[in-house]
């Protein structure tokens, strides 16, 4: 008996030790490392790694303001190696503190012109440049994700933010979205592509439903985005704040899920607008990765345009999202899936990789004196090449032999610096750039940096109110040309009720006109605005107009480059200006029926010149309109076969001579667009499908040439769900602008039965 109970207790001993041998569970848990997020290989473990809290919380932002009072922020996990990484706007420079942080001291930063300016200089390289500017000035303030660019379509010219987008036309905005996306993406920052998608209007943004055919979504709406994110890769793509045929874009599966991703293979983050979430759930499930900016943290009472945003939000909680996973409501593949977006994004950033580590994130840190330089060179450059020269009758432009101007008009009278309505920069709300006022070149300032005397109303700071007709003969007597500046200011938030004038800004130009032509003088107008005015009233009694846009603070520097001829104007409309408001595709369609809270596109792709050249409405200026102190001459267009098959993908290319005939070096923006004679289906009489800016010396020509391929011909079948190109003859048109068409052929897709 004895001897058996000694085996068994030494049979426990062994198994004893054998179990003490093996390390727990537990402990060899506690020794495995924790995984760090390293790399994209690394990712998958550090999900595993992170616990359910963890990632319901990295969903969400850190709150707004952000940081140091930037835009937003994402959340910090620091033992798995997850930094907080830095988003902030905008699309005409970085936006630091101000506007809506009152109480956060502000980082001052260039402020470049406004995007619709960038497009109007139809010049990819430029665009790209000053993108490149934009990434050194985020990356000096520690920003990994600027959120820009806007390429939502100028649908209706009273759009709030048509300021802050590029065109009427997707081909020219995703073209010029794609550059500003390489340009600030070479420079190691993310860009967020928005706000996607059919975001044109400002009244009841956060709640209206665009009701919107499939063909018009595919072939305006969206082609811009998807240039954009088939051609530059943008970081992120931010969803909006409206519904589109019933579903809020932040929980869209058919745009964010289907087309976004499926269709277009983006494979980065998408953020949702500031509380523009209804349904986390929802958002979170249909492709909205990253619900943006979080808890309100700024200082009460909320300024009214985070007012009308925060209102209409459900506040997300990592509380609420945790519940919803654990009953089911939600999968935790799906959270999985976030994450694996939001750290994909995260490695790509400067903060990721050390760049930042020396960075002073304090209110004490401001560009460096060289950037603010390089910063306001660039601005004044693009400034002028952006800047569209509408009329110039008998050549009044450039001033030859004047040393006097007087000038006249609210926005010229006043220097910004000194805290009034002077010349206006830029475009209000989220895109508003903390400027330093020393840095702003006010009209009257630029024009004396051009070394010109300047005259305004009996020398004082009238505003144009107060401007009589004997001041206008005072005016008129006293100088050698008159200058009038009109000024109009565009805001996020708020859709212009009109485009017209003041009946007082019309009556000046009267009677300015009416002075100098007594005196055998010019007046010349410039416009100082972000979207199209009206202009048939009254530009008759005008001798030159020149569209300045809101170009930044190099704004009177860059003026005074185009009306001293030192630089010679170049850019063309991204938008139309048409006669008169009746005459908009939209009109009596924008911003909607507000009982209903529902917009009806009910011009479906007759949006902008394609409306205006299909109906014969003749606009005051058209899409790609811009003069040129030189004259251009087009030549020999050539196709490299006037024959496509319809079921071969093969492009077909189109070369054009151009020549500068003038006494002048300038540029020319050269636009093909085609025409399908004798389509069964509707379609617009012509499209931009390709364009070139090209600098020519006197007497100099150049070949341009442009690839014309089968989807440039083809248009979106509803039916069908997919982009046909259909038999039948086209023209291919080649002008200065969309209705200045200097060179014409034909080109044939058959059918190869
Ligand atoms: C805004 C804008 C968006 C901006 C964001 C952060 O409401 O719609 O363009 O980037 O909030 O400021």
């Amino acid at each position: 008996m004895n001897n058996r109970f000694n085996k068994i207790i030494n049979l426990c001993m062994i198994v004893i030790l054998l179990l003490l041998a093996i390390p727990s569970r537990a402990s060899a848990v506690e020794r495995r490392p924790l995984p760090k997020l390293v790399n994209e290989a690394s990712i998958n473990e550090v999900i595993k790694g992170m616990t359910l809290d963890e990632k319901v919380r990295l969903v969400i932002g850190i709150g707004y303001p952000g940081p140091n009072g930037v835009a937003g922020a994402t959340y910090a996990i620091p033992h798995l190696g997850i930094p907080s990484v830095i988003l902030s706007d905008g699309p005409a420079g970085i936006r630091i503190g101000g506007n809506f942080t009152p109480d956060i001291p502000i980082k001052t930063s260039t402020a470049f012109p406004i995007p619709s300016l960038l497009s109007a200089t139809w010049d990819v390289n430029q665009v790209k440049e000053v993108a490149k500017s934009f990434g050194k000035e985020a990356r000096e303030y520690g920003v990994d994700v600027l959120l820009a660019p806007g390429v939502n379509i100028q649908r209706d010219p009273l759009g709030g933010r048509n300021f802050e987008y590029y065109s009427e036309d997707p081909f020219l905005a995703g073209t010029i979205a794609t550059a500003f996306i390489k340009g600030v993406q070479s420079m190691g920052v993310g860009t967020s592509l928005k706000h996607f998608a059919v975001n044109n209007q400002e009244t009841n943004r956060t709640t209206i439903n665009v009701v919107i055919s499939e063909r018009a979504l595919r072939e305006i709406y969206l082609p811009a985005f998807e240039m954009a994110v088939k051609q530059a890769k943008p970081w992120t793509v931010m969803s909006s704040y409206n519904a589109v045929n019933g579903s809020f874009s932040t929980q869209n599966k058919y745009l964010l899920t289907d087309i976004l991703r499926k269709e277009w293979g983006f494979d980065g983050v998408v953020m949702s607008d500031w509380w523009a979430v209804k349904n986390s759930f929802a958002a979170l499930a249909f492709g909205n990765d990253l619900i943006m900016p979080g808890v309100y943290k700024g200082k009460l009472p909320m300024p009214d345009l985070i007012k009308d945003v925060y209102n209409n939000a459900s506040a997300p909680t990592p509380d609420l999202i945790k519940a919803a996973i654990q009953n089911g409501t939600l999968s935790e593949n799906t959270i999985d899936s976030c994450a694996r977006n939001i750290l994909k994004m995260i490695i790509k950033t400067p903060t990721f990789k050390g760049e930042y580590r020396n960075i002073d994130y304090s209110h004490k840190k401001a560009l460096t004196q060289q950037t603010e330089e390089e910063g306001a060179r660039i601005n004044r450059k693009v400034a002028s090449e952006g800047m569209v020269l509408l009329k110039n009758a008998d050549n009044t432009l450039p001033f030859k032999g004047l040393n006097t101007i007087g000038v006249a008009g609210q926005n010229s009278v006043v220097d910004v610096t000194n805290g009034k309505l002077g010349i206006i920069i830029g475009g209000g709300g989220s895109s508003q750039v903390n400027v330093n006022p020393k840095n702003v070149v006010s009209l009257i300032r630029g024009l004396k940096n051009a070394n010109y005397n300047v005259l305004n109303s009996r020398g004082k700071n009238k505003m144009i109110e107060g401007l009589s007709t004997s001041d206008a003969a005072y005016l008129a007597k006293r100088t050698d040309i008159g200058l009038v500046s009109i000024g109009r200011i565009s805001t996020e938030g708020i859709d212009r009720l009109d485009m017209n004038m003041k009946s007082e800004e019309v009556q000046l130009i009267k009677d300015l006109s009416a002075a100098y032509h007594a005196k055998k003088k010019k007046l010349v107008v410039v416009l100082n605005i972000g979207a199209p005015i009206e202009v048939a009233s009254w530009r008759d009694y005008a001798d030159a107009i020149l569209l300045a846009w809101q170009p930044g603070q190099e704004a009177g520097n860059a003026i005074a480059d185009i009306l001293s001829g030192k630089v010679n104007p170049s850019g063309k409309l991204p938008e139309t200006f048409p006669v008169k408001y009746s005459d908009v595709p939209s009109y009596g369609n924008f911003p909607g029926d507000t009982n209903t809270n529902t917009v009806d596109y009910a011009e479906g792709i007759y949006v902008g010149y394609r409306y205006y050249d299909t109906k014969h409405i003749k606009p005051a200026y058209a899409f790609g309109h811009g003069l040129s102190y030189t004259n251009f001459t087009y030549d020999n267009l050539k196709l490299s076969s006037t024959k496509m098959r319809l079921n071969k993908s093969k492009s077909l290319t189109l070369s054009v001579d151009i020549s500068n005939e003038g006494k002048v070096a300038g540029k020319e923006i050269v636009q093909l667009y085609i025409h399908h004679n004798n389509s069964k289906f509707e379609r617009p009489y012509k499209e931009l499908k390709g364009f070139e800016k090209i600098s020519l010396q006197p007497g100099q020509t150049k070949t341009v040439t442009f690839p014309i391929s089968k989807r440039s011909l083809s248009i979106y079948n509803e039916a069908l769900k997919t982009w046909v190109s259909e038999p039948g003859l086209f023209k291919v048109l080649v002008g200065s602008s969309s209705q200045d068409i200097r060179q014409k052929s034909e080109l044939r897709i058959v059918d190869n039965k």
